[in-house]
């Protein structure tokens, strides 16, 4: 097994810095590992041809040798990558070190019909770490060009087929994505589906402010998800948690332009969605069209509870908080046609200063099937980028304010909701 690099003799010194950083980054050095690059596997990593191969084949031994393997994908190289699904569970860790640039095909029409959704996929991969200082680029531009989110004219085609998730986890335990950039993705840039014991630290994500759906991070039904120290720049949301996801942890992110911070939207198409346990502290949200958002569809069911939002600075965000759960007036129970009720209750944003780029700072547009309750607003400052006061809207929301807010509160008071979240909760403990 061999470290890349070796056919080129004026890359030397790097292959030697390479291969001593590596062993300084393996922990615990003395147990057995393999050691493989994708270059040993036929890749070319002139940006043109195809790798695809490499990398299974690559994968596959890594993923197939019974101690820690470490796959390196070399510096200063570019792999052209197809769509491909990389599966797991491998015999013991997998270390993938992107050092390089993996870059996807710019035509859709490149992409086989089967596989449209999808760039790179792990499909049930477990204790895998990604890391190295690489780059993986969607170079989504045509993608973002047919797609019927961004502005069209009579004359011009677009489409509403979703765009390939760039790097996707799918039903994955034990995943660690550190220290890589992701960009230009041709839709989400990073996103977990049904994983759990997920970090994802140390990256950064950037696309183009007008690229459509270009989320960060998407969390999709899973749990114990940590995405931390991150700078986020895209042209939708920068995290966005949907599906029945729990224990999710955000902490130092930087995060704009884009959509902002987003939980929902839940309760699509009358499907259930249920998040909780969300965490969230030490954000700086700027130039963004929301700051922290819920927002549920008006047919769906489910709940979003248990949230905070902590130490929170804006900086000109047109929705720095906001609940957007598409009122509606119809009462019919969750799952009936035209009844609103993904509940929203037992959210808290505390420490959330700075600016907002509209007047109204607060939003809490509730539905009347289903009001918010037990919304928390502690020593919240507010104010437009121009030193005006903002304010502050609700409808069917209920709950408290504690210490300073301004905008001045408009919450209702909370013994009313109590009643009436208690007829259609599922009648579950609370821990506050
Ligand atoms: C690239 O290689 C992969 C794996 O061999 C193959 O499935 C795919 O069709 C290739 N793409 C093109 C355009 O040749
Ligand atoms: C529509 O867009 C196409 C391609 O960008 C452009 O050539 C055409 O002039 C546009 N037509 C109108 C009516 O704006
Ligand atoms: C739009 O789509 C139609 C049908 O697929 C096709 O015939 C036409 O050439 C397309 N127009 C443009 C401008 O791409
Ligand atoms: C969430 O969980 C519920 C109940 O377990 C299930 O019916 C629903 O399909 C799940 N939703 C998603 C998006 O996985
Ligand atoms: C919701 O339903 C519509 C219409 O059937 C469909 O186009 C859309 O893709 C569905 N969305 C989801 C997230 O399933
Ligand atoms: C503030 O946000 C608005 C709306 O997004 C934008 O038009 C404006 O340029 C921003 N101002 C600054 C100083 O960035
Ligand atoms: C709220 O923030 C504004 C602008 O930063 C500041 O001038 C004001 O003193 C703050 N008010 C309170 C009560 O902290
Ligand atoms: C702005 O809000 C502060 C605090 O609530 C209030 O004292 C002041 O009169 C308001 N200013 C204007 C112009 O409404």
């Amino acid at each position: 097994m061999t470290l890349g690099e070796r056919r080129r003799p004026r890359r030397t010194l790097a292959g030697v810095v390479a291969a001593v950083l590596l062993l300084l980054l393996l922990p615990r050095a003395a147990e057995p590992r393999t050691l493989l690059s994708l270059d040993d596997f036929g890749a070319v990593g002139d940006g043109v041809a195809n790798d695809t191969q490499a990398l299974v084949d690559a994968w596959s031994a890594a993923c197939a040798t019974d101690d820690h393997s470490f796959l390196h994908v070399p510096a200063a190289k570019s792999y052209l990558i197809w769509p491909v699904t990389l599966t797991g569970p491998c015999s013991d860790e997998t270390k993938l070190f992107i050092s390089g640039n993996i870059v996807a095909p710019e035509s859709p029409d490149d992409w086989p019909e089967s596989d449209r959704g999808k760039w790179l996929h792990f499909q049930g991969v477990r204790d895998l770490s990604v890391s190295g200082g690489g780059v993986i680029d969607g170079r989504g531009q045509q993608w973002w060009e047919r797609s019927c989110n961004t502005p069209h004219n009579e004359t011009e085609n677009c489409t509403n087929e979703a765009a390939p998730k760039a790097l996707h986890f799918e039903d994955c335990q034990g995943i660690s994505v550190k220290g890589i950039t992701l960009q230009n993705s041709q839709q989400s840039h990073l996103t977990f589906t049904r994983c759990s014991h997920v970090e994802a630290n140390y990256l950064r994500v950037t696309s183009p402010e007008h690229s459509p759906d270009t989320t960060g991070v998407l969390v999709v039904s899973s749990r114990n998800v940590h995405i931390m120290d991150n700078l986020i720049s895209t042209g939708d949301d920068c995290v966005s948690i949907v599906g029945n996801s729990t224990d999710v942890r955000l902490r130092a992110i930087s995060c704009g332009p884009g959509h902002g911070i987003s939980i929902g939207g839940l309760g699509e198409n009358r499907s259930y969605h249920r998040v909780e346990k969300i965490k969230m502290d030490t954000l700086f949200i700027s130039n963004t069209e929301n700051g922290v958002r819920i927002k549920t569809w008006p047919d769906g069911c489910g709940t979003a509870r248990k949230v905070k939002f902590g130490d929170i600075l804006m900086k000109n965000v047109s929705n720095p908080i906001i609940i957007d759960q598409h009122y509606s007036s119809n009462k019919i129970p969750c799952g009936s046609k035209g009844g609103s009720a993904v509940t929203v209750g037992e959210i808290n944003y505390v420490g959330i200063t700075g600016t907002s780029a509209t007047e109204r700072a607060v939003t809490f547009s509730c539905s009347d099937a289903a009001p918010c309750s037990r919304l928390t607003l502690e020593n919240v400052n507010l104010t437009m980028a121009d030193g005006q006061n903002a304010s502050a809207y609700c409808h069917q929301a209920f709950g408290k304010t504690v210490g300073v807010v301004l905008p001045e509160s408009c919450l209702g008071k909370g013994d009313f909701v109590r009643q009436v979240a208690g007829q259609g909760d599922d009648g579950e403990d609370d821990d506050r």
